[in-house]
């Protein structure tokens, strides 16, 4: 692998930092003021998206550095190494090829001299018979009765991608089937996802790309016992009712599941990235198999437009240039993801993961600690509902928090005026926050006097316009691909791995440590901390109660 800069080296980096001390404290309104085709030329329109990035703190001059950063960080070639099947992913020495599971059949993507997209499609056209045997009411139960109830158990990119992607999806979804996800080891969440489900009826994906996580393993211990249980104890029952996706089959067998009613995916394939392999086995239940197909598609609409469109009309790297200006430069701390359909509510936690666990590195690809900021804390609700819970703090609190407004020209429910309305608060809040309101403004308006500080609003606040025109499974793709792209653009300039995550470990081990510790009878000497070990006596002490 060629070596890279740190970024803060580079001369663009440098003339950014100059730039940036010029430019910080000019505020939207001189910027609109100043040019009136801002608007204009701050737009993109592609593959059926358009963004607006017209309502940053930045000017062409700042658009024009970030694009020579890229240039200069080498992230054309860092594209091409991922295209290319290079171990990109260093400390794993693993390629990073999410891009081959939505590559057409005829598409040729090779990993050591294999080409991996028959493979990719082979499990596609596996799962798509699978699922319509499930659709069709064909795949029976070990009684016979037709599979009515689906529970997917899975964590992390084995649990949040199916479910963001399946309440996304909803609409589309088949209606006389029940969905359920457990991913949570706290007993609740397995109990809650069973409530009311008949055994005869209910099936299990078990998703786990290692089968080794103490959370999806014990939901699935607990998920066979249910089952067997509610089925007269009889253990053949886990045949019919039970399939895993893996890419462990040693684990999976052991397991007992049988491995003809496994799907396998590959170790180029991160966990937070498999939405679109076999992990997406629950959303093509739900949907049907062409519809994921149109899903995947959305996503290779966005994975060729990433690695050809030019740099300054290419979506996923004008997002993460401008999160890079906001990030190293303005030293924002978080950024929000602020859908406007309540289709997307779990669009924000899906980031959470696909961002902070790819980007939240403090060393970069040589192991150096970083000088410079790197992933910032991901979070966000839907509107309209945050409005009325922290969206005050977006426009009047003290600190910087740009966002991300994700939004669609017609709804999948066309209610009355809801969405017209839905859509005028869209609009009004990246107006409001861009331009405020000043004193003299609310001053003009009248009423007491005192009030007026706290009335005015700065504005100044900096926001993305992200348009679509309707929530379909292709749109949803290119959205996920979108930010999965932007991940990688600013993993590249930050000279980072973005496919690891050795920072889930240490608690993962801790815990392992401390289970025993909790169960057993015996006053064990504890060796923590004075203040874990002080925890621990007193929950022993007390569970019981
Ligand atoms: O704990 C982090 C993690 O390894 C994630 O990266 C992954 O998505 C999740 O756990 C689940 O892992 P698996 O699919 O192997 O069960």
């Amino acid at each position: 692998m060629t070596s890279v800069p740190s970024p803060i080296e580079l001369p663009a980096w440098r003339e950014l930092q100059a730039h940036f001390g010029r430019l910080k404290n000019t505020h939207l309104r001189t910027l609109f003021a100043e040019d009136p085709r801002r608007a204009e030329t701050m737009t993109v329109d592609a593959e059926g998206m358009r963004l607006d990035y017209s309502k940053n703190r930045m000017t062409a001059e700042t658009m024009t550095l970030l694009l020579r950063l890229a240039e200069e960080a080498g992230l054309r070639e860092r594209i091409e190494a991922m295209f290319s099947g290079d171990r990109i992913n260093v400390t794993e020495d693993r390629p990073v090829l999410h891009v081959a599971l939505r590559a057409p059949r005829d598409a040729v993507i090779e990993v050591e001299g294999d080409n991996v997209v028959p493979w990719v499609h082979e499990v596609l056209d596996r799962m798509a018979s699978f699922s319509d045997r499930l659709r069709s009411g064909d795949w029976r139960g070990h009684t016979g009765r037709p599979i009515r109830n689906v529970v997917s158990i899975g964590i992390g990119g084995s649990d949040l991608g199916p479910q963001m992607a399946y309440e996304t999806l909803l609409h589309y979804s088949e209606r006389s089937l029940t969905f359920r996800f457990v991913s949570n080891i706290d007993g609740t969440d397995f109990a809650e996802a069973t409530r009311g489900l008949d055994p005869a009826e209910t099936l299990f994906i078990v998703s786990s790309k290692s089968f080794t996580t103490l959370e999806t393993l014990t939901n699935a211990r607990t998920a066979r016992r249910w089952l067997i249980e509610g089925l007269g104890g009889d253990e053949s029952a886990v045949a019919k009712h039970f399939v895993a996706i893996s890419t462990n089959e040693k684990l999976v067998a052991d397991f007992g599941i049988d491995t003809i009613n496994m799907f396998g995916f590959w170790d180029w394939v991160g966990g937070r990235y498999s939405v679109d392999s076999a992990i997406g086995l629950s959303l093509m239940t739900a949907i049907g198999s062409d519809r994921f197909r149109a899903f995947l598609d959305g996503f290779h609409a966005i994975d060729e437009h990433f690695r050809s469109a030019p740099f300054e009309s290419n979506l996923p790297v004008l997002l993460g240039l401008i999160g890079i200006w906001y990030d190293n430069f303005f030293e924002a701390e978080s950024v929000a993801i602020l859908p406007y359909d309540q289709y997307l509510h779990r669009f924000p936690a899906y980031l959470q993961q696909l961002d902070m666990e790819s980007n939240g590195k403090s060393v970069d690809l040589s192991g150096r600690p970083v000088e410079w900021q790197t992933g910032p804390t991901v979070w966000g609700e839907p509107g309209t509902n945050g409005q009325h819970a922290f969206y005050q703090l977006l426009h009047q609190g003290t600190k910087l928090v740009p966002a991300d407004f994700i939004g669609f020209c017609r709804s999948l429910n066309p209610l009355g005026e809801h969405h017209d309305l839905l859509m005028a608060n869209f609009f009004a809040q990246t107006e409001a926050l861009a331009f405020g309101r000043t004193e003299d403004e609310v001053r003009a308006e009248g009423g007491d006097e005192r009030q007026i500080p706290h009335r005015t609003f700065e504005g100044n606040r900096p926001t993305n316009t992200i348009l679509l025109d309707e929530l379909t499974p292709y749109s949803v793709g290119s959205l996920i691909a979108l930010y999965e792209h932007k991940v990688f653009t600013q993993g590249a300039i930050w000279n980072i791995n973005s496919f690891d995550q050795w920072g889930v470990e240490l608690g993962k081990v801790l815990a392992q440590r401390i289970a025993p510790e909790l169960t057993s009878v015996e006053a064990s000497s504890l060796e923590h901390d004075g203040s874990t070990s002080n925890l621990i006596r007193h929950y022993k002490a007390r569970r019981k109660a």
